[in-house]
């Protein structure tokens, strides 16, 4: 075999075979086939797209260039849920705990945050003692032990898509679906959960900017997991405003605690309600979606859910002292309001713009290696829809530094308000 037939073969707009994608992700892996034929094909890929059947080949040859955890010692289903990645979104720290506290197992394996969005390693880690490293026998035995455990990546899971990104990335073929849904797809099936709920962004704060795309790469995501046997649902959410109202770590941590004690944002609250009503249907515990919800809620109500955060964090050398009493947490030294200049209602918050203010304020990394302040962040005080008058306050800054008014400006810029209310919804749309 040889890679520039494969190459040629993919121009042309035919469908390539197992064996020559697996040759070619081999290759690509252990160096015998070198980075310029790797991006002809990615841009061959990017104008003539896959078949669901070579996109599934693809995610497998990523799959297998890496470790690929055995889960089978723990008892039971496992579940796992992913997030094509938000600003504002702090969804595991209230999916896992409250799945788990129903005894289904929740094994995550999460990332950190890069660019405007956050991830859940750093939130974890604003919580003083946590540790997000862990051997796999303890991650194992962990789950077995209190259902749940949220830990980075143990052994080296799907390396080819490490090399494979960095070159999609200079090369102009990161915005192709089936590149993007094997990309995810490889690293969520090393993790090796039996049902996985996919959380797909749509809009200006999202990879995915309308819902036509969003659905295209939800269905191709959900097809790559059934085919490797897994049970897969895909919800696509809005991303035209944050989620909830926190962006930024320890006050995102508190705003899951909140939601935990039943006092989270609307819209938080509804989509953790959403994804962990199809783990516990995966899970089998009930028969529809109504009756998970009812169940959750009710390990909401009895705080079981927040006692299984407290569990996790304990269990992870963290002080679980702060779940219970929030205030605990190290607050930023300058608080700054960020007021209304017209009356209105909010049409429109650029959660782009959001996530790249609060990394300005130094919750974010712009590269690898960054440190980050888990203190700092923004705070809104009013989402879309809401109306303003002149004055009021639309969001604000926790900062340790005093002078933030750049980014005060960028926040203002963020809001959009208009005479009218808008059509605004935050499930868009479920994939099975
Ligand atoms: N996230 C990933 O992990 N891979 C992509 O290709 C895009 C988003």
């Amino acid at each position: 075999m040889r890679a520039v037939d494969i190459i040629i073969k993919k121009r042309d707009g035919f469908e390539l075979t197992k064996e020559e994608i697996q040759f070619f992700i081999e290759g690509f892996t252990n160096g015998t086939i070198d980075t310029y034929q790797a991006s002809a094909l990615t841009m061959a890929v990017y104008f003539r797209g896959m078949t669901d059947l070579e996109a599934t080949y693809l995610t497998e040859s990523i799959l297998h260039s890496g470790d690929v955890l055995d889960l089978s010692a723990i008892k039971g289903i496992k579940v796992d849920k992913h997030s094509t990645g938000g600003v504002g979104d702090k969804t595991s720290l209230v999916v896992g705990p409250l799945v788990a506290s129903l005894g289904i197992k929740f094994a995550k394996m999460s990332g950190r945050g890069l660019g405007h969005t956050g991830g859940t390693l750093d939130k974890l880690e604003a919580i003083p003692g946590y540790d997000i490293n862990m051997s796999e026998e303890n991650f194992i035995k962990q789950v077995n032990k209190i259902g749940i455990a949220l830990v980075g990546q143990t052994g080296e899971l799907a390396p080819a898509d490490k090399k494979l990104y960095a070159l999609r990335d200079v090369t102009g073929t990161v915005e192709s679906i089936p590149l993007i849904a094997s990309s995810i797809m490889s690293k969520k099936l090393a993790s090796g959960a039996d049902a996985i709920c996919l959380d797909v962004k749509v809009g200006s704060g999202a990879f995915m900017k309308n819902v036509e795309d969003a659905t295209k790469l939800a269905t191709l995501m959900v097809n790559i997991g059934k085919n490797c046997g897994k049970d897969m649902t895909a919800i696509l959410t809005n991303m035209d405003e944050p989620l909830g109202l926190a962006v930024g770590n320890s006050l995102e941590v508190v705003e899951a605690i909140d939601t935990l004690n039943g006092k989270g944002p609307k819209d938080f609250t509804e989509l953790c309600l959403e994804v962990a009503a199809h783990l516990v249907l995966a899970a089998k515990l009930v028969n529809t979606i109504e009756e998970a919800k009812k169940l959750l809620q009710k390990q909401i109500d009895n705080k079981e859910g927040l006692n299984t955060l407290a569990k996790l964090v304990e269990a992870q050398g963290g002080d679980s002292s702060y779940i219970y009493s929030p205030e605990k947490f190290k607050a930023a030294k300058y608080i700054t309001e960020v007021v209304a200049q017209e009356d209105g209602y909010v049409s429109h918050i650029d959660a782009l713009a959001i996530g790249n203010a609060a990394m300005m304020l130094g919750a974010g990394r712009s590269k690898i290696g960054d440190s980050i302040d888990h203190s700092v962040g923004i705070v809104l005080a009013k989402k879309v829809n809401d109306k303003v008058c002149k004055g009021d306050i639309l969001a604000t800054l926790h900062s340790n530094k005093a002078d933030v008014e750049e980014t005060k400006k960028l926040l203002r810029s963020a809001y959009q308000i208009s005479k009218t209310l808008v059509d605004s919804k935050l499930i868009l749309k479920i994939i099975k």
